[in-house]
């Protein structure tokens, strides 16, 4: 049953469409960064978001070091740039994409829809991941709206309906 369960909880999530974000940091002033999904709005007073992080993943090292983050929104133009961050090690994901440094210090994408920029609230272990809130102290917002998704494994973007 629990297999079964597991399984059609896989088949579900996966319709669960989920704008699509890279997560960057600061390991020892080196830019770390992963895509992720797990990324929600959490509350507005005060300002915070939460995200979830595996684990095993390199970026849970930078977030341990710096005590910042920033949740790159990205938008539906940047879906290569994000394959091919995602497929590179982490130490040359930055190679590609145009990069700029925050006021606090953390890359981020200017061309992303928004960059927002959080240090590090309560975190709560679950399995295989953290479940981390973060106090927004910055956003960066550009012209465009047109989030890049992510649903039944592919990228994809929005359509209005009437
Ligand atoms: C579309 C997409 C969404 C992802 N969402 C998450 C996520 O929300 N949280 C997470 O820890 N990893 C997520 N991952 C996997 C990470 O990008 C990364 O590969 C993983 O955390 C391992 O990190 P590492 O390769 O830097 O060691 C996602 C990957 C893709 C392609």
């Amino acid at each position: 049953v629990e297999a079964e369960v597991s399984g059609d909880f896989r088949q579900a999530m996966r319709r669960h469409a989920g704008g699509v974000a890279i997560l960057t940091a600061l390991e020892k002033g080196e830019p770390r960064g992963i895509v992720a999904t797990a990324v929600m709005s959490l509350t507005m007073t005060p300002p915070a978001l939460a995200i979830a992080v595996n684990r095993s993943s390199s970026f849970i090292q930078s977030l341990d070091d710096g005590g910042r983050f920033c949740a790159n929104l990205l938008h539906r133009s940047q879906a290569e740039l994000c394959r091919q961050f995602a497929a590179l090690p982490p130490a040359e994901r930055f190679s590609v994409g145009e990069w700029a440094t925050g006021r606090l210090g953390i890359p981020y994408l200017p061309d992303a829809q928004a960059a927002v920029v959080c240090s590090l609230g309560p975190v709560q272990v679950f399995g295989t991941h953290r479940l981390i809130i973060g106090l927004v102290d910055e956003v960066v917002l550009s012209a465009q709206v047109g989030p890049l998704m992510y649903v039944d494994g592919a990228y994809a973007a929005l359509a209005p309906v009437s």
